[in-house]
């Protein structure tokens, strides 16, 4: 017979077993990844570049070991990734500079795409005004104009030592001679497959039916004839001559709208970067049309409100306070910024001390704002996102931090027949419609609306940080509406949890972005005394499966007392990313 109080017992024990196991293995979870230990940093005495993949930081640093400059090197590495990393390093895309000179003189480039002369605003609106499902972002009519040789031309001809050609060689080489597929690339190229065929009337290099396996070797001709002619013509190489014809005629077979007058009209803008302090660094950033500084600015000058060290990394207070900030920091991209050549940004009033002391002031420390009436845009979506940072230190103390992108993965899939390049997706970074959300849950307004020449918002944010005028951190990450908060992070990580380079790349990330109103959360960030924090306080927590390998994965150098360059280049989330010093 079995003995009754002994049944009950083990229900009520195994029940309680049951109940608690999710909390366990969240708390397990947390542990891994917070005592793993982060790799040494990569030590450089003298340089470093870091990039999404070793074989184009390879190409920098031989650019830098044969006395060339940051600028010198990031112009090689961005070619290099545009055959070596073509779901985002590109030629058909775009993106932004932020520099430091050794000297301190600092600036900021921006080479992002513009909307077609043609474009206009209901561009992607059917005759009921609703939004074209998938229009602005596959296909011919997702592609802004691409600035990304014209920015690289630009960085080239006012800091540039090297000769122009001898930096496009090894991208030439690359695309000529081929290069051996990681399971990443294999990966990303068979992942893609059914869009390559879908949206290209004829065969791109990688389409490949059958799959592309890890060790294969993959040569791109028509890429490596494209690269030599940008590198015997310059800018010329791709907005005119051969080139610029296959684009158009790409343009004309798939219902595109960019023309020659696209390419003749597009120039890349040096614009003065936004600066600010934080606990005694200044923060150098990317202005609008970029919304990454803005919004980096409004975080950090928040954040600096609170003792941040003390709340503990990723703990309840800290991460409430970080999505607080960042409810108000992305209210206020969407209603505010924009091209500030088409329209009027206020962005000294948005990175101010008093507007931020205000606009912040009514953060509870024990309660989230409530957004319940507000409408939620959409984040999960199947389409993915890519964008790639380069960080780069050379010997004498310049500094380059460029970020650059097709949008999504291999940006609108449109290969350019005869001239091997795939064409960016950018224009859904426009607001399509007044509060629709971009595929990044983005919302926007007329600030934000299509209009013919105008740059699409970005959130892309290149950053440099000094200490009493030393460099200190160089930094950026792809990850669309996760960049701003990505480098939020890695800042705080540094400066107020003293974290090396690679821990501060390797922790654990949150994001928010005002709506929808939730608290995306990477594995392994929360403890359950957190999870239980922030749902104390009312938090609505999101287990992000889009976190692994596509976001929060920042590429930094951090400098240090000694003056040593230390590498941390992301390569838990990113497989290829490398930084190489010397
Ligand atoms: N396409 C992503 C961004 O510019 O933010």
């Amino acid at each position: 017979m079995e003995n009754p109080q002994r049944t009950a017992i083990a229900i009520i024990l195994g029940t309680v077993l049951v109940l608690l196991a999710p909390f366990v293995a969240l708390q397990l979870d947390h542990w891994r990844y917070h005592w793993r230990l982060a790799p040494p940093d990569t030590h450089g005495d003298t340089a470093m570049v870091v990039s999404a993949h070793g074989l184009a930081s390879e190409i920098g640093r031989d650019v830098l070991a044969a006395g060339g400059n940051a600028f010198d090197a990031a112009v090689a590495v961005n070619f290099a990734l545009a055959v070596v990393y073509q779901q985002a390093g590109n030629i058909g895309g775009g993106g932004f500079m932020v520099y430091r000179l050794a000297d301190g003189a600092n600036g900021a480039l921006d080479f992002r795409e513009k909307a077609p002369l043609a474009a206009h605003r209901d561009m992607y609106l059917d005759a009921d005004g609703n939004v074209i499902k998938g229009a602005s972002l596959r296909g011919h009519l997702a592609v802004g104009v691409p600035g990304a040789v014209a920015g690289m031309a630009a960085a080239h001809e006012k800091f540039g030592s090297m000769a122009w050609a001898d930096l496009l060689a090894p991208a030439v080489d690359l695309a000529r001679g081929g290069f051996v597929l990681s399971p990443k690339a294999a990966k990303m190229f068979n992942r893609y497959q059914k869009d390559f065929a879908a949206l290209n009337d004829h065969t791109p290099v990688v389409l490949k039916p059958d799959g592309w396996r890890v060790g294969d070797k993959i040569r791109f001709p028509a890429l490596a004839d494209t690269l030599t002619r940008i590198a015997e013509n310059g800018r010329d190489g791709f907005y005119k001559g051969l080139t610029a014809r296959l684009l158009v005629a790409e343009m004309d077979a798939g219902g595109g709208l960019i023309t020659q007058a696209d390419l003749d009209a597009y120039a890349p803008v040096w614009r003065a970067p936004v600066r600010f302090s934080y606990r005694g660094h200044e923060v150098i950033s990317m202005p609008p049309p970029s919304s990454g500084g803005v919004a980096l600015a409004q975080l950090l000058k928040g954040a600096e409100a609170y003792d941040v060290r003390r709340m503990g990394h990723n703990s309840a207070a800290h991460i409430h306070m970080m999505v607080e900030l960042e409810r108000r920091a992305y209210a206020d991209r969407a209603s505010y910024l924009g091209d500030p050549d088409f329209v009027d940004v206020p962005v000294d009033r948005l990175v101010s001390d008093a507007y931020v002391k205000t606009r912040m002031a009514a953060i509870e420390p024990w309660q989230k704002t409530d957004s319940r009436d507000i409408r939620e845009g959409r984040v999960d979506r199947v389409e993915s996102v890519e964008t790639t940072h380069i960080s780069i230190v050379d010997p004498a103390g310049n500094a380059v931090a460029i970020t650059t992108t097709l949008n999504g993965n291999f940006g609108s899939k449109v290969v350019v027949r005869g001239a091997g390049f795939f064409l960016n997706n950018e224009m859904d970074d426009f607001a399509i419609k007044p509060d629709h959300a971009n595929q990044f849950g983005l919302l926007g307004n007329a600030q934000n609306a299509v209009a013919p020449g105008k740059r699409m918002l970005s959130s892309m944010t290149p950053t440099i940080v000094t200490k009493d005028g030393d460099l200190r951190l160089v930094v950026g990450t792809p990850g669309g509406a996760t960049i701003i908060t990505s480098v939020f992070q890695t800042i705080m990580n540094v400066v107020d949890f003293d974290m090396r380079a690679q821990q501060g790349v390797n922790a654990r990330k949150a994001h928010s972005q005002w709506q929808p109103d939730l608290v995306m959360l990477e594995r392994g960030t929360l403890s359950v005394p957190s999870m239980i924090g922030l749902m104390r306080r009312g938090h609505r927590l999101y287990a992000w499966p889009r976190f692994k390998y596509e976001l929060g994965r920042v590429e930094a150098v951090l400098i240090g007392d000694d003056g040593a360059r230390r590498g941390a280049a992301d390569y838990v989330r990113g497989k290829d990313d490398r930084a190489i010093g010397f």
